[in-house]
């Protein structure tokens, strides 16, 4: 099943081509590895999956990206609507800043949600009040990002104090909070120490059942470690796509077996 299709995809900064005529379909709930060498486009395909790539003025993208049948880039997408269902975790968190409560609290402020519709507090609202329904939502995707026993004692202490491992996932939280069906993550864990880059891996295997997370990363051990798919691009070519398993024991291209080995980087 697959719910991202990308056909024919070029993209260029001014006369800069930095994507060559990408087509794949990307796998539904699963964790997706999006690899290669620095500046082979890796960002630039991530960013175009949600249309965050507008933000650049010289930016020109050709070719067609479906999900769930509709052509994102046609020209009356809505495209706040889009951003809501396909999240972005950038590499480096930058909290609001305010409480950790309130982080999580402010997203479906902006977004205008209402908190009684999702399934962290759906029915319980009228029962129990507003403020605690907030109290609901905010525990429950501080729990899905794997921050609640973290935070709970704290709630109401600047997300400032985080350690930067605890802000990534406090920004998780966040990106959950809109409920997202897919994940972008652009190198989400290397800001972080071993140990919190675990936890946001661990969290991310946990996601990956209601979830499809898409992530770059430069560490192959890393995508051997998470991904089940892998999409390897160099020097703006998508080389190859194809299951971790498949990817790492029986590639097909040679470019592939000589990043895998080391002999080209
Ligand atoms: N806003 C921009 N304007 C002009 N050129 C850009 C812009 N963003 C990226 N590029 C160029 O496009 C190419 C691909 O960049 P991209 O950020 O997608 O690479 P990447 O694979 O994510 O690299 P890295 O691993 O270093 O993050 C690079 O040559 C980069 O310099
Ligand atoms: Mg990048």
């Amino acid at each position: 099943m697959s719910r991202i299709k990308i056909k024919q995809l070029s993209i260029s900064y001014g006369n800069h081509q930095v994507l060559k005529n990408v087509s794949l379909d990307i796998p539904d709930r699963q964790i997706i590895a999006v690899i290669g060498p620095s500046g082979c486009g890796k960002t630039t395909l991530l960013k175009s999956m949600n249309r965050l790539l507008d933000l650049n003025e010289d930016v020109a993208v050709k070719g067609e990206i479906f999900i769930d049948g509709e052509n994102i880039y046609r020209p009356d997408i809505d495209v706040t609507a889009l951003r809501k269902r396909v999240g972005f975790l950038p590499q480096h968190p930058y909290p609001l800043p305010m409480s950790i409560f309130d982080n999580v609290a402010f997203g479906p402020k902006i977004h205008g949600l209402d908190i009684s519709s999702t399934p962290a507090v759906s029915g319980a609202q009228e029962e129990t009040g507003k403020k605690e329904g907030m109290r609901r939502f905010v525990e429950h995707y501080l729990s899905l990002a794997g921050l609640w026993d973290e935070v709970k004692d704290r709630l109401h202490s600047p997300a400032a104090k985080l350690s930067i491992g605890q802000q990534q996932r406090l920004a998780l939280a966040r990106v959950l909070s809109i409920e997202p069906e897919i994940i972008l993550a652009d190198e989400p864990t290397s800001a972080l120490d071993p140990i919190s880059a675990k936890l946001v891996e661990t969290q991310f295997k946990i996601l990956k059942q209601d979830y499809t997370i898409i992530f770059v990363t430069h560490i192959l051990r890393q995508a051997k470690r998470l991904a089940d798919y892998i999409i390897f691009l160099y020097m703006g070519d998508l080389v190859e796509h194809a299951t971790a398993g498949q990817f790492f024991s029986e590639p097909r291209d040679e470019k592939t077996r000589a990043y895998i080995t080391g002999e080209i980087s």
